[in-house]
């Protein structure tokens, strides 16, 4: 990003003027908000954390992943995939177009330099964002960065950070424990007895993935779940949702996705996966919760391959109690529990917008824009076709301030 930042060494930190928006994050949502900002012709600096773009997607996540939803629901702003990408790709396929994307778009983020704090100046009307950049001298020392702008974009996700439930004797277990985000494949698995926590996309998608690596999955499912064909009759079930949202009110829409599910899978409380009495959709809407998209792992629970068991009552050494007072032998631990916003951590003064998890306040679609130039991209709990459409909406605004700011009189002077 040649000039668009011009650096002011101080004693004990180096100062950052931004001459436009300041991103945090540089996964899809940042991507494409750099991307939209890039054809308004407004330069902007995008921070982020890790070595590389798309982090969660290099880094947090496992081998066999694909894309749950079909690709033209998945693709950032101004760059469809590439037609011979199949309907949904994988992750190194969409790994691939990210990079891509950046390279088109001309997007070098400021790797290694993880935002720490950020908040509003009044008395300037600026934004100051506080990174701390990993082994930035000869020496490997970490340094501290104060980047200073007008508007502030937060793009660091839904999943930033893990959710590591406490459950009791844990420590006392043994056995190997890892979060999912640290899971690629089953083959360190092979002939384990592993207990999965947690029946989302993730716990499911990672117990099939073990027995194809001939390990014996336990599932965990402590409460209720929707699980739903990823395709039916050939048609994504996620097109279908859309294609019914747009003509029926939502319960309609959600009673036909049950019974849907019920015709392919059959009475699935047979098999421990007890069905929320709220719909998919809304589950999804109000709450969050994201169906199953079944890719597999439903036969094996049939099959028994993979066996369902109630929630966790404690561990002991090697075994693990449940709810139901069943002792399982295990070898291995892997929590699929989840992910959390880790915005609450770094932006402060912000509870006007983002409430205590993380998330925007104002439900979709007006989530995007804050008060005083704050941004958020890629919170609205609609995947990478939300992302975009936060991107679009971001850049238009701020391009359009920008083009304001830049008249003549009106135009920012930065004093030395
Ligand atoms: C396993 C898995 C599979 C998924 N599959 C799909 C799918 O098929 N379709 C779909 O639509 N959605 C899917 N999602 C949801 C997915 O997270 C998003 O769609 C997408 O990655 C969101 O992009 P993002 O840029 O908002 O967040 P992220 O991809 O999480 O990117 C945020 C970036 O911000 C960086 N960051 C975080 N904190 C800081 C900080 N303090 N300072 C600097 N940088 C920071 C992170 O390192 C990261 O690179 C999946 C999620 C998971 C976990
Ligand atoms: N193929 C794909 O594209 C793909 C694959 C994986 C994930 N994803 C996406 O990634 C996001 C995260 O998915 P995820 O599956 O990792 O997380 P998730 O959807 O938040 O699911 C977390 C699971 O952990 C359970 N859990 C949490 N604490 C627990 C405890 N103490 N004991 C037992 N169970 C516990 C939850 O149960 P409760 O419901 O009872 O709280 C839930 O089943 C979602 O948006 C998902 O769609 C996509």
């Amino acid at each position: 990003m040649a000039g668009v930042a011009d650096r002011a060494e101080s004693l004990s930190r180096l100062c950052v003027w931004v001459n436009g928006p300041i991103i945090v994050g540089a996964g899809p949502s940042g991507l494409a908000v750099g991307a939209c900002l890039r054809e308004q012709g407004v330069p902007f600096v995008i921070l982020e954390r890790a070595d590389c773009i798309a982090s969660l997607w290099q880094k947090r996540t496992y081998d066999r992943l694909r894309l749950h939803l079909p690709k033209q629901f998945c693709q950032l702003p101004k760059l469809p995939f590439p037609e011979e990408f199949p309907e949904f790709p994988t992750r190194k396929q969409f790994i691939s177009y990210l990079e891509s994307y950046a390279k088109q778009f001309e997007i070098s983020p400021r790797f290694n330099q993880s935002v720490q704090s950020a908040k509003y100046d009044e008395t300037s009307g600026l934004w100051r964002v506080t990174a701390v950049v990993a082994g930035d001298d000869s020496r490997n020392r970490s340094a501290e960065v104060e980047y200073i702008g007008r508007w502030l974009v937060a793009a660091t996700g839904e999943n930033a950070e893990k959710v590591v439930p406490e459950l009791e004797g844990l420590e006392e277990f043994g056995g190997d424990v890892k979060h999912v985000c640290d899971y690629k494949s089953g083959e360190a698995y092979r002939g384990k007895r592993v207990l999965v926590v947690g029946c989302g996309n993730s716990g499911m998608e990672v117990s099939l993935d073990l027995c194809d690596h001939d390990a014996s999955p336990s599932m965990v499912v402590r409460d209720s779940v929707h699980v739903l064909p990823r395709e039916v009759l050939g048609k994504s079930t996620f097109e279908l949702a859309v294609l019914l949202m747009k003509w029926l009110p939502l319960w309609l829409a959600d009673r036909i996705l049950v019974v849907l599910a019920w015709l392919v899978f059959g009475n699935v409380e047979k098999l421990g996966l007890k069905r929320p009495s709220t719909g998919p959709l809304e589950l999804k809407n109000t709450q969050g919760r994201t169906p199953v998209l079944d890719i597999g792992a439903l036969g094996k629970i049939r099959s028994g391959e993979i066996k369902v068991v109630p929630g966790i009552k404690r561990f002991i050494q090697g075994k693990v109690e449940l709810v139901d007072g069943q002792l399982l032998d295990v070898d291995s631990v892997i929590l699929a529990t989840g992910y959390r916003s880790n915005v609450p951590r770094w932006l402060r003064g912000s509870d006007f917008f983002f409430s205590k998890d993380g998330l925007p306040k104002s439900p979709f679609p007006n989530g995007w824009k804050g008060s005083y130039g704050l941004y958020a991209a890629g919170f609205t709990r609609r995947g990478l076709s939300g992302a975009a459409a936060d991107a679009v909406r971001i850049a238009d605004d701020i391009g359009r301030l920008w083009k304001e700011e830049s008249e003549p009189a009106k135009k920012l002077i930065c004093l030395p």
